[in-house]
C-alpha cells in the first residue's frame, strides 16, 4: 500500500512510520511527505530518509480552498492508498475527507473521546487523570471523532507537567501509529458504515 504522510512540525510520528515501513514485511511504503509549512522540521528528516517531500505554504494561496486544491493535485499524481496525518495542524475540508473517506488516519495525543482538540496533556493533568495516552483513528468530517483503530495508555505521574506527560505519550505514539497503519494496510481493520471493523484475515 502506498502511504503519504502529512506533517506541520517536527514529524517524529512520520519518522516512526518511515522506519517501520522500511521493514521488508511491512505492508505499506511511505511514498511522500506533505507539509503545510515550508519550514516544517520533518521535511529535512524525510529528505534525509530519501522520501520525496512537498510543501505548500498557506500564504502562497489566495484561499483555504486553493491551498487544499494544490495538495489534492499532488495527491492525484501520487495516488496514495492511505493518508496518515501526523502532527498535521490544519483541518481538512469535508470534500477532501469524502474523497479519501476510510483511507485517512490521524494520531491524537489523548485517549479519545476524552480531550479532543488542543492542549490535551494540560487538560488531562488539570482533570486529575491517572492515565493518558494516544489514539489513532479514521478521519471523518468532525474533529478528532472518527472511528478508533488503536490506542495506547501511559501513567500520569505526580509532578507531571504538560511537557513531561507529552514526552511520555509521544513515545507510545511512535509504537502505536505503525501498528495501526499495519492493521489498516493489511485490511485487518476497515472503516465500514462509519465504524472501525476488525476482520480476521485468513492466513
Ligand atoms: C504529537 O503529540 C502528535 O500526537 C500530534 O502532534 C504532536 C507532534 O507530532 N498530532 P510530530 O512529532 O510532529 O509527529
Amino acid at each position: 500500500k502506498k502511504v503519504v504522510v502529512f506533517i506541520s512540525g517536527g514529524g517524529s510520528n512520520m519518522i516512526a512510520l518511515a522506519k517501520a515501513a522500511a521493514a521488508a514485511d511491512f505492508p505499506a511504503d511511505i511514498i511522500a511527505v506533505v507539509a503545510d509549512k515550508v519550514d516544517a522540521g520533518g521535511l529535512d528528516k524525510a529528505a534525509g530518509l530519501g522520501i520525496p517531500t512537498f510543501s505548500f505554504a498557506r500564504r502562497d494561496f489566495a484561499s483555504k480552498e486553493a491551498h487544499e486544491a494544490a495538495i489534492v493535485d499532488e495527491l492525484d499524481r501520487l495516488q496514495p492508498d492511505i493518508i496518515c496525518l501526523a502532527g498535521y495542524m490544519r483541518l481538512l475540508s469535508a470534500a477532501f475527507i469524502q474523497r479519501y473517506e476510510g483511507r485517512i488516519l490521524n494520531i491524537h495525543p489523548s485517549l479519545l473521546p476524552l480531550f479532543p482538540g488542543l492542549h490535551t496533556h494540560q487538560r488531562a493533568i488539570d482533570a486529575g487523570m491517572r492515565i493518558a495516552g494516544c489514539t489513532v483513528h479514521f478521519v471523518t468530517e468532525g474533529m478528532d471523532d472518527g472511528p478508533i483503530v488503536a490506542q495506547a495508555a501511559v501513567p500520569v505521574m505526580s509532578g507531571d507537567t504538560a511537557d513531561s506527560l507529552a514526552a511520555r505519550v509521544l513515545t507510545v505514539e511512535h509504537a502505536t501509529y505503525p501498528m495501526a497503519l499495519r492493521l489498516v494496510a493489511e485490511g485487518k481493520v476497515r472503516m465500514e458504515a462509519g465504524r472501525a471493523v476488525s476482520h480476521a484475515i485468513r492466513e
